[in-house]
C-alpha cells in the first residue's frame, strides 16, 4: 500500500460554466498526481499537488530518445451522483505493455489505481453535470534522467492529470469523413504501433494535418509495407458492417488493443451479432461498397466512444457509406456504451468501477 501525500490548493479555481462547449483537453483541474522512480529505490514519494508546471532537466532523456507512454480514460457521473470509471483495469494492463516495449518500469496496479481514485475523488467537483460530459483522465510516464546517449533512462516520473470534457458531438452523433492514407505509414509489425507511446502520434501528425486541410477529420492507416490491409484510424479502431456481419482488423501486433473495440466485440457477441476479427484489405471494402453490401462503418475510442463514418476517401473516389447516415447498429452500440458508462444500463461484470 502506498501512502499518498496530499497538498491541496489554497483557493480552488473557478470551474467552467458552459459545460456543453468545453473544448477537449485544454482545461485542467486543481490537482495532479506524481510519483517518482529510481532504479535502486523503485517507485517512491507518491503525491497529489496543485496542478502546476513541472521542472525538468533539458537533458532529460524523454526529450531526446522519446521514452514517453500514456493512457486515456474517462470518469462519468451517474444520475444519482456517483462517479464511475469504465474498465480502468484495461488501461492499467495497457500502460504496462507500453512500458515493457519502451524498457520503462512497470507501474504497480495498486499505485495506478490508488493515485487515480484519490485524485478523481479530490477533484470530482470538476466532473461536469450535463448529459454527455465526463472527466478525462490522462495518466502518463516519462524518462527523466539527465543523460545524452541512447539507452533506457534510470529515472522516471509517472503523473496523472484530469480534464473536464463536453459532449464530443455537440450537435448529436454525426458521421465523419475519413481519408485512406496511401503514402505515409504510422508503424509496421515489430514497431510500436500496438502500444500507446507518444512517438506514434508524432508519426501520424503530417498525414493527419494534410487530410484535415482538405476536410477529412482523420486518416485510415493501411499496413506499412503493402499499404493494402486496414489497420486503424488516428485515435480509433475501425469496424465495418458487411451483410449483417461486423468485421474489424485482428490485433496483428501493429494496431492498438482499444478498450472500446473490445467492449463493442463483447456487446455484439452478447447480442448474437456475428463479429470477425481478421485481416481486411481495402480492396475488399471497395468491392463490398461496389456491390452495395457495405452497410455501416464506425470508429471506436475513448474520446468519442463511437464515431459513425459517413465517407471513406480512397484515392480519387469517395465511398459514401449508408448515404452518409448513421447506421442502426452504430447508434444502438453508442447508446448502449454511453448507458453503461453513465450507469443507466448494467454492463458486464467489472466494467463499471465506482470511485
Ligand atoms: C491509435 C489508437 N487506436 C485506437 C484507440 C482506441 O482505444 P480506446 O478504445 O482504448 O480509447 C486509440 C485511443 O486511445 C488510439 O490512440
Amino acid at each position: 500500500m502506498f501512502d499518498i501525500q496530499i497538498t491541496q490548493v489554497e483557493i480552488r479555481r473557478m470551474r467552467p460554466e458552459d459545460e456543453q462547449n468545453l473544448p477537449f483537453g485544454s482545461i485542467f483541474t486543481d490537482h495532479m498526481f506524481i510519483v517518482d522512480y529510481e532504479e535502486n529505490l523503485g517507485w517512491h514519494n507518491p503525491r497529489i499537488v496543485p496542478y502546476q508546471d513541472i521542472s525538468i532537466s533539458p537533458a532529460a532523456m524523454v526529450f531526446h530518445y522519446g521514452q514517453a507512454v500514456f493512457e486515456g480514460l474517462k470518469a462519468y457521473r451517474t444520475h444519482s451522483g456517483k462517479v464511475l470509471l469504465f474498465r480502468p483495469n484495461k488501461n492499467i494492463e495497457r500502460i504496462n505493455l507500453s512500458c515493457e516495449r519502451l524498457c520503462m518500469p512497470q507501474i504497480p496496479a495498486t499505485l495506478f489505481f490508488d493515485g487515480m481514485k484519490t485524485l478523481v475523488d479530490l477533484d470530482k467537483d470538476w466532473l461536469p453535470k450535463s448529459e454527455g460530459t465526463a472527466l478525462y483522465i490522462r495518466p502518463f510516464m516519462i524518462a527523466t534522467e539527465p543523460h545524452l546517449g541512447v539507452r533506457p533512462s534510470k529515472t522516471y516520473q509517472f503523473m496523472m492529470i484530469l480534464s473536464p470534457v463536453g459532449t464530443y458531438y455537440q450537435e448529436g452523433l454525426e458521421p465523419i469523413k475519413i481519408w485512406v492514407e496511401k503514402n505515409y505509414a504510422r508503424t509496421v509489425k515489430g514497431g510500436i504501433g500496438n502500444v500507446k507511446v507518444a512517438g506514434n502520434y508524432a508519426a501520424s501528425l503530417k498525414s493527419q494535418s494534410e487530410a484535415q486541410k482538405i476536410g477529412y477529420a482523420q486518416v485510415l492507416w493501411l499496413d506499412g509495407i503493402e499499404k493494402k490491409y486496414i489497420e486503424e484510424v488516428g485515435s480509433m479502431n475501425i469496424f465495418f458492417k458487411i451483410q449483417g456481419k461486423l468485421i474489424t482488423p485482428i490485433l496483428n501486433g501493429s494496431i492498438l488493443n482499444g478498450v472500446t473495440r473490445d467492449s463493442v466485440i463483447t456487446l455484439c457477441k452478447q447480442r448474437n451479432v456475428a463479429v470477425e476479427e481478421r485481416q481486411i484489405s481495402i480492396e475488399e471494402i471497395k468491392a463490398a461498397y461496389d456491390q452495395g453490401i457495405l452497410e455501416e462503418c464506425f470508429g471506436t475510442g475513448t474520446a468519442a466512444v463511437i464515431s459513425p463514418v459517413g465517407e471513406l476517401r480512397l484515392d480519387d473516389e469517395s465511398l459514401l457509406i449508408n448515404q452518409g447516415e448513421i447506421g442502426d447498429l452504430t447508434s444502438s452500440l453508442y447508446d448502449t456504451l454511453i448507458g453503461i458508462q453513465t450507469g443507466q444500463i448494467v454492463g458486464p461484470a467489472g466494467w463499471s468501477v465506482e470511485i
